[in-house]
């Protein structure tokens, strides 16, 4: 019965990943693997001797309540930072499993110990990860990081050749380098290189259960965790090549360090107000949204998603959203929030079927977005995002940027196409100006 219980979950499991990546149905993938995960839960728990089962049962519902009450509490902005953590947690998990193992299992030292390692570099590289997220730039050079990086990792190399691995000091040490590593190891990379890291964070996380599966024999472990290893490595694959990036050159070379500073204050460009972005629109037959980070911080989207059902349904104009693949903070992190306000899924296109509309596109509201759309990635050789493809936005005949102020975004870059003679600029937050819009429009609606 068990067995067959088990099948039928890594066959729950398949189906929910196959199924979370089309935007439609990925709700109903994640029920999936909830029912899967619950499934598994209570078949092992059943199995459990009673004094176990309680204490098991106890600190499960403990950490689901601590959950759920975190998780209800976090706004959806924040979700990046919480991904990276869930990324740690999961490798903190494997690493306590590991240390309990590696004396309880001592004819597997060496898989233990590689558990150890990749599980305390999951732990303490998603912590990184998180820190750089909430905007802390917790170490400024970049150079000497990477040396240290270097000696860290040859000590973890050289320490597999150690004979004993279960001296208590051979695990301590072990651990404390891959903790130190992985932290290093992710905090001089920055810029238009985050995503990149992030999505090996999550492959790691998946390779580190897989390692834990092995170790203790659970079958179902392997089966989850290559299937998120797999899947974090083709994510991974897909976002080097969608920004020309080297994997090699982001870990082994030093990065590159942009000096350059917004120096806005003495160059010149055009203010709007949401009354001039009305009338633009108004006038337009096509229009092309660019969503970006400040859309979700301001928590813009519902508004946005309002905006363009009333152009396009009482103003019949063609309204497109343009989705850069490293938009916001997250792998697909403005797909999740224009599905979740209910956007039409047939008006969202990616960067490489959408980069030649915008010569025929009389408008682009550029909302909350920054370095996807800066034309210095082509130029500028030492910034971080160079060689980025960007949505090609200063082809269009108006271009309406939506942001608080002239500053620069996470790459610490200059934009000028702020002060191109087609921009306008409204400066304001990216809900506001939008309701603001919104109210303009609606005043005007033709008549039928
Ligand atoms: P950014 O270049 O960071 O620009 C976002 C802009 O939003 C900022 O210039 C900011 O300007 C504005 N903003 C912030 N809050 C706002 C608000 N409440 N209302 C209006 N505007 C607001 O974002 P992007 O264009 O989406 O590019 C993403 C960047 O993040 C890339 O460099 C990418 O490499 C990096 N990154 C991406 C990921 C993933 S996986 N997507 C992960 C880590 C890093 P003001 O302050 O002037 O308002």
């Amino acid at each position: 019965m068990t067995s067959y219980l088990s099948i039928f979950t890594y066959i729950l499991f398949i189906i929910a990943i196959h199924m979370l990546s089309t935007p439609k149905v990925a709700y109903k993938g994640n029920l999936l693997a909830f029912i899967g995960m619950l499934t598994i839960i209570i078949t092992n728990l059943i199995s459990l001797p009673k004094h176990i089962l309680i204490i098991s049962s106890s600190i499960i519902l403990l950490g689901a309540i601590i959950s759920i009450t975190i998780s209800q509490k976090i706004k959806l902005q924040n979700l990046p930072q919480i991904i990276a953590l869930l990324n740690g947690f999961g490798g903190l998990s494997a690493s306590l499993i590991g240390l309990t193992e590696i004396n309880l299992n001592p004819t597997n030292q060496t898989l233990i110990t590689f558990l150890l390692t990749l599980s305390f570099i999951t732990f303490s590289g998603s912590i990184s990860a998180y820190l750089k997220l909430n905007n802390s730039n917790h170490f400024k050079s970049a150079t000497k990081i990477k040396l240290i990086n270097l000696i860290l990792f040859t000590l973890l190399v050289l320490s597999y050749f150690y004979p004993n691995k279960t001296l208590p000091s051979f695990i301590a040490f072990i651990s404390i380098t891959s903790i130190l590593f992985g932290f290093f190891f992710i905090s001089p990379i920055g810029g238009a290189d985050m995503p990149i890291i992030i999505s090996i964070l999550n492959s790691l996380s998946g390779w580190a259960t897989v390692l834990v599966g092995f170790s203790i024999n659970v079958p179902i472990l392997v089966i989850t965790g290559t299937i998120i290893g797999a899947s974090g490595i083709i994510l991974t694959y897909i976002m080097t090549k969608s920004m020309n990036r080297s994997f090699l050159k982001i870990f082994f070379l030093p990065p590159s360090d942009s000096k350059e500073k917004s120096n806005s204050s003495n160059k010149h460009f055009n203010q709007g107000n949401a009354l001039d972005a009305a009338f633009l629109m108004e006038n337009a037959k096509k229009i092309i949204i660019v969503p970006g980070y400040g859309m979700a911080s301001s928590n813009a989207e519902h508004e946005l998603v309002t905006l363009a059902e009333i152009l396009k349904d009482k103003y019949h104009i063609i309204v497109k959203y343009a989705i850069h693949p490293v938009a916001g903070r997250m792998p697909g992190h403005m797909n999740v929030l224009l599905a979740e306000a209910n956007a039409n899924p047939d008006d969202i296109f990616e960067l490489k079927d959408i980069n030649q509309e915008f010569k025929t596109t009389d408008v682009v509201y550029i909302i909350g977005a920054n370095d996807i759309t800066n034309p210095l990635a082509k130029t500028k050789e030492d910034s971080t995002i160079y060689q980025m493809p960007i949505l090609e936005v200063e082809q269009a005949k108006h271009l309406l940027f939506v942001k608080r102020s002239l500053s620069p975004g996470y790459a610490n870059l200059d934009n000028p196409l702020f002060y191109d003679a087609k921009t306008l600029m409204l400066l304001g937050d990216a809900k506001e100006i939008t309701s603001q819009i919104i109210t303009h429009l609606e005043q005007n609606i033709p008549n039928p």
